[in-house]
Order: structure tokens, then C-alpha cells, then sequence
């Protein structure tokens, strides 16, 4: 037996209804805010990532080298390829640019609930505007598109990777090491690292809950994105310790979380960065997320939701010798837009209507041949087991009743 690769997953029928329910919500939000679907490889260039993504990602990289001996990657995030995308393709188009995405990544992560090596992220690039109405509606999105899908406990936390990295300039204990601490919420390390007076004051630091208590210039450009929030009626709270863990970004960073999921609880993540400079491209104001789809999943489940009622088909039975005439039927329902499915196992009668109580099947046709000859079928209605003779040309009325 070979089974699939360690942190990877097959999904049957019924988590794939629930997928693509999911997935349509989602992109239903996107598109009423005037976002854009784009769709890139999911090969990349190892470079691409190693860029600027930070040591984090680059560990967690599926790396490998092609026959022509080319370092390729298996995409970790999709934001460095939509930039690249951008550099190459968009430049000169008219501004703001919102684009979104739906796709797989590839993470060499250890594998626990909610984290999977390959996953699923929606995400979004906003690109021209840092506006804060610009920022705000971006976090307003995202928190909607959440809150669409159904979940009740989302947290919408806010930060300032700009106050926060002069912050610890401040004292003197600002490196990649300690920002990739913060992100991991490894106190202790933290403590060791910056010495227990600095700790101190960062714990005090990242404890600040308004923002007008903070005194460098960036509070001002938050204060601002508060109060477009307030205006969009979304839920915030200020937290200077989000670190995010790729190296890209700066400025106004943000997470969402659901409580309820524990240790990866982290459903969204993103921000401001800068990236197309460092792809040759000419420095234009940033700003995306990304949802984990599968995360969201969970969530939900958790949350007891609805996943929206799923349409059984019309199950077509025929008796002996009338297997044409089933295929006539079944082919009327589809083109006329009804979900049917006719016998394939050339089941009795009785056996058929046992498989189809068994799937759950509300309506059955029985195509025999003393009706067929009157141009009429019987119809069976599961639930109630009542049982009659139509017309071929009244199925789709009867159906729909
Ligand atoms: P990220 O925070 O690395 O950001 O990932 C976004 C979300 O993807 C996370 O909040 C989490 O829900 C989900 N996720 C990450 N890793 C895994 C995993 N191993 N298994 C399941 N879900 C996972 C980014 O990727 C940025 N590109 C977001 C962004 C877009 N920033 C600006 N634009």
C-alpha cells in the first residue's frame, strides 16, 4: 500500500461540498468589492522566495532542482508570485489594482491539526493606494469575508511593524531573531535574549491597548485607520507585538483569529510590505492578505455551522428492457437543468429503491413499459412513499413542486 505524503490530505465527497460552499461564499466577497481573480504557478523560481520571505519560510520550502538543473519551489504563500506577476504584466495599468486568489501552498511544517504541508490559502493584493481608508477597507474585507462564511468569534488584532521595530531601536534589541520571537509568542526565549529590564519594557510596551498612548509618528497613520474601521462597523483591537512571520512587510500589519481553534488559531494574516522594488519593479504602495481555507473549515465545523443544503439528484429506475427509454429521461432532466442520475448497475426495481433510500434520494422516476406506451412514468416520492402516475412532459413541473 503507498499511502499519500505525510502533512497532505484526499477529500471525499462531502468535505469537498463543504469546500466549494465555502470557497463560493468567500469569492462572492471578493468580487462585491471589486476584487479581481488572478491564478499564477504553483512552481516559482526557489529565488522568488528566498528574496525576502525570510529565514522562516525558506526553511519551510519545498525545494527541488528540475531536470535541466533549474532550483525550483513549490509555492510556500502566493504574494511574492502576484508581485512578480505585477512587475511583469501590470505596471502601467490604472491604479488600485485588487487582485485576489484561491490556491494551494506548500509548507514543510510539522504537521498538527490545522496545520497541513499543503494548504489552502484565499488572499487578496491591493496595489496603489496606502491610504488608510485604503488600509481600513482591506482589513474590512477580510474580517467580512470571515464573518460571511458564517463564523460568530473572530479577533481582528492590529499592529505597527514601523512602531514596533523602533520600539525595540529604542532598546536596543531589534534583529531578526527577536522578531521571529515575537511572532512565535516565545516569551521566554524573548527574556533571555533582550535582557530582563529591556523585557520589561516591552511587555509594557505590547501591552498598550489605545493607540494615543503611543508617541511616535506611525500612531498618528493608526489613529487614522481606526477611525475609518469604526466607520466600516468593523471590531478592532490594537496589538503592537504582531510580528508576522515572512520578512516583507512594514507598516500597518493585522491577524484574525478564532479563539476557539487553539494553538493555530490564526485564520488570516497580512499587511503592508515591500516587495516589487526587489523585483525590479518601480516602488508602488502594497497591501494584501491571505485566509487559511482550511483553517476557516475547522472553524466553522467547530462552531456547529450550516453548510448550506446540498441537492440530491432524481434517481431514474426503469424495469426489464427499458434502459433506453431511462436514458431518454434522464438526458430530458439534465438538459432542463435537473440534477439526475439513472440506475447504472441494471438493479431491480426493489433494489434500486433500496440504493436510493440509502443515498438519501427524495424523488424517484420508475420508467416501465405500460406507462411508457401512454407517454407517462411513475413517480415516487420517498419521503412519504406516495406514489404516481405523470405525464413525461409534467416531470420538471412535479419535480420542482
Ligand atoms: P501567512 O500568515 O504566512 O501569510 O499565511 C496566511 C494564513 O495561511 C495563516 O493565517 C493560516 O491561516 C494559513 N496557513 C499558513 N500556514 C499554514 C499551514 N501550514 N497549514 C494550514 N494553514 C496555514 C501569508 O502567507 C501572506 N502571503 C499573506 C499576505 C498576503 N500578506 C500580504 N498579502
Amino acid at each position: 500500500m503507498i499511502s499519500k505524503p505525510r502533512g497532505t490530505r484526499d477529500f471525499t465527497p462531502e468535505e469537498m461540498k463543504k469546500r466549494r460552499w465555502l470557497e463560493r461564499k468567500m469569492r462572492g466577497v471578493f468580487e462585491r468589492y471589486g476584487y479581481e481573480e488572478i491564478a499564477t504557478p504553483t512552481i516559482e523560481h526557489l529565488e522568488l522566495f528566498t528574496l525576502k520571505s525570510g529565514e522562516g519560510i525558506i526553511e519551510e520550502t519545498y525545494a527541488f532542482e528540475d531536470k535541466a538543473g533549474r532550483k525550483l519551489a513549490l509555492r510556500p504563500e502566493l504574494t511574492a508570485p502576484v508581485m512578480r506577476f505585477y512587475v511583469e504584466r501590470f505596471q502601467m495599468e490604472a491604479k488600485p489594482l485588487k487582485f485576489y486568489y484561491f490556491g494551494n501552498c506548500f509548507r514543510y511544517d510539522r504537521p498538527q491539526k490545522g496545520r497541513y504541508r499543503e494548504f489552502w490559502q484565499f488572499g487578496c493584493e491591493l496595489i496603489g493606494s496606502d491610504k488608510p481608508e485604503a488600509i481600513a477597507e482591506l482589513i474590512s474585507l477580510a474580517y467580512n469575508i470571515l464573518r460571511e462564511s458564517g463564523l460568530r468569534n473572530v479577533i481582528v488584532r492590529v499592529g505597527n511593524l514601523d512602531i514596533l521595530r523602533k520600539f525595540l531601536d529604542s532598546i536596543g534589541a531589534r534583529d531578526a531573531e527577536i522578531m521571529r520571537l515575537i511572532d512565535k509568542k516565545d516569551f521566554e526565549e524573548l527574556q533571555k535574549r533582550m535582557g530582563s529590564e529591556e523585557f520589561k519594557k516591552f511587555e509594557e510596551f505590547i501591552g498598550v491597548k489605545n493607540i494615543d498612548e503611543i508617541e511616535y509618528e506611525e500612531a498618528e497613520r493608526m489613529k487614522e485607520v481606526f477611525d475609518f474601521l469604526e466607520e466600516f462597523g468593523i471590531p478592532y483591537n490594537l496589538d503592537l507585538s504582531i510580528a508576522r512571520g515572512l520578512d516583507y512587510y512594514i507598516g500597518i500589519v493585522f491577524e484574525i483569529d478564532a479563539p476557539r481553534l487553539g494553538a493555530e488559531k490564526q485564520l488570516c494574516g497580512g499587511g503592508e510590505y515591500n516587495l516589487v522594488p526587489l523585483l525590479g519593479g518601480r516602488k508602488v504602495a502594497t497591501a494584501g492578505f491571505a485566509i487559511g481555507f482550511d483553517r476557516t473549515l475547522l472553524a466553522l465545523e467547530i462552531e456547529g455551522a450550516e453548510f448550506g443544503e446540498e441537492e440530491k439528484p432524481v434517481y431514474v429506475a426503469y424495469m426489464e428492457g427499458m434502459i433506453k427509454e431511462a436514458i431518454k429521461i434522464v438526458k430530458m432532466l439534465r438538459q432542463q437543468g435537473i440534477k439526475a442520475e439513472m440506475d447504472l448497475m441494471r438493479r431491480s426495481i426493489s433494489k434500486s429503491l433500496d440504493y436510493a433510500n440509502k443515498k438519501g434520494i427524495e424523488k424517484v422516476i420508475i420508467v416501465a413499459p405500460d406507462e411508457w406506451k401512454e407517454n407517462m412514468v411513475i413517480i415516487k416520492d420517498m419521503k412519504s412513499g406516495e406514489q404516481k402516475k405523470i405525464a413525461i412532459g409534467e416531470i420538471t413541473k412535479e419535480i420542482h413542486s
